[in-house]
């Protein structure tokens, strides 16, 4: 996106912003449709949880997409913002019986991660179809944080226990409707999907009634400049192919499913904030900004990469800076990160930021959470406003 419309949009709404280009959001998304256009149904539902905002859940369901969604407030997100419940699958990982059941009764489909749900759920609901979520023992992704396929993970039902998801279906008589995985996130080489597929296959042959296969997401994005990321149109030639074959070994057009967050939000997202300090130690030159990871968390939690620009001075004398924020803790964006000349006032802006950014953020040291900005057929609209000092005290009960 233009550095001046984003230095712009900071006079106009003032920093710390979060900007999305839509855009490029139905780029992605008719990207991935195409790399799979040789299988009969497929459906891409997006991931809720990498940004929730109900405009970016709507431009998605304008483009027909389905909805990922791991919590109820999630699906109600859905289906405000236009997804009709048959759209949202519901994968929530440890959640409680009743939470399953309330989202069951809205008619969403139901994926199921474990033995005990799977059983409790099957004896009380017996006529509602579930997709079952596998964990292929697959060691996936870019960080242990985000690697969610293996065998010591919490997610999903090891594929050595599909006789005991056999087992519980035979004694309470439910249908397995679809078979899905979710391996983990930046997964680079589609091998680890071919690998998985086969697997899945495996388990949804030993199923009468199977319509769909779900083969979660993990696609890694590109995070700078000339970087390596998921040959998208490469897994599409392989795996329809593989597909096409299965279902016709099955006997059946199954749906073939994926669920992206990052694919499809990630580089649409822009992080722009001001420089509060430039502030040079003995060995370090710092700059910090009005920002922190109360606002994107990612570079704390998993040591993730957002390329950093200083749209202020684009041309300057390039040295090397320390980003950091204002949080009361270790609070890292970048280390000897080369960018040209900071002054204080430059707004810097974060690339990548679309997805699990904004989501994540939170009011820690009782700070606003940013104001966030749609680009739409070239025109910015605010999409949620910066929160003000009710917002933090909203909730609160006074008793002293
Ligand atoms: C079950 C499930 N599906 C989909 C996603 C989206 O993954 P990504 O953002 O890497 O596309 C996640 C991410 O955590 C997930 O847990």
């Amino acid at each position: 996106m233009n550095r001046n419309t984003l230095l712009n949009l900071t006079k106009k709404y003032d920093s710390p912003l979060y900007v999305y280009d839509a855009g490029k959001i139905i780029s992605q998304y008719n990207t991935i449709t195409g790399a799979f256009s040789k299988v009969k149904n497929v459906k891409i539902n997006y991931a809720a949880k990498s940004l929730s905002n109900i405009n970016i859940l709507k431009l998605l369901n304008q483009q027909k997409s389905g909805l990922d969604t791991v919590s109820i407030q999630e699906v109600k997100l859905g289906l405000l913002a236009g997804f009709t419940p048959k759209d949202i699958i519901y994968t929530p990982n440890g959640v409680s019986l009743k939470e399953i059941e309330d989202v069951a009764k809205l008619g969403v489909q139901i994926n199921i991660d474990n033995l005990s749900i799977l059983e409790q759920f099957g004896q009380k609901h017996p006529t509602i179809p579930v997709c079952i979520r596998i964990n292929p023992h697959i060691m996936a992704g870019g960080n242990s944080n985000i690697s969610v396929g293996h065998i010591d993970s919490k997610f999903g039902i090891s594929i050595h226990q599909v006789p005991h998801i056999k087992r519980v279906v035979e004694n309470t008589n439910m249908n397995i409707n679809g078979i899905h995985m979710h391996t983990g996130s930046d997964i680079l080489d589609i091998d680890t999907f071919i690998r998985a597929s086969d697997i899945l296959f495996d388990v949804a042959k030993q199923f009468d009634d199977i319509d769909f296969i779900d083969f979660g997401s993990g696609f890694k994005v590109p995070y700078k400049e000339g970087d390596i990321s998921t040959d998208i149109d490469e897994l599409g030639k392989q795996l329809s192919k593989r597909f096409n074959e299965f279902c016709k070994e099955y006997g059946k057009d199954l749906t073939l499913m994926f669920e992206p967050g990052k694919f499809l939000v990630s580089e649409a997202g822009y992080f722009l904030a001001k420089v509060n300090v430039v502030k040079q130690t003995t060995s370090t030159v710092f700059a910090g900004i009005d920002s922190g990871f109360n606002h994107l968390i990612r570079p704390m939690m998993y040591n993730s990469y957002h390329q950093i620009e200083n749209i202020s001075n684009p041309k300057g004398r390039p040295r090397y800076y320390s980003i950091v924020g204002y949080i009361c803790e270790t609070d890292t964006f970048g280390s000897n990160r080369r960018i040209s000349e900071i002054s204080e006032g430059d707004i810097l802006c974060f690339k990548n930021a679309g997805a699990y950014c904004f989501s994540m953020a939170s009011n820690y040291n009782s700070r606003f959470r940013p104001a966030e900005v749609l680009i739409l057929d070239n025109k910015d609209y605010l999409i949620r406003k910066r929160e003000t000092f009710e917002d933090i005290l909203r909730n609160q009960e006074i008793c002293i």
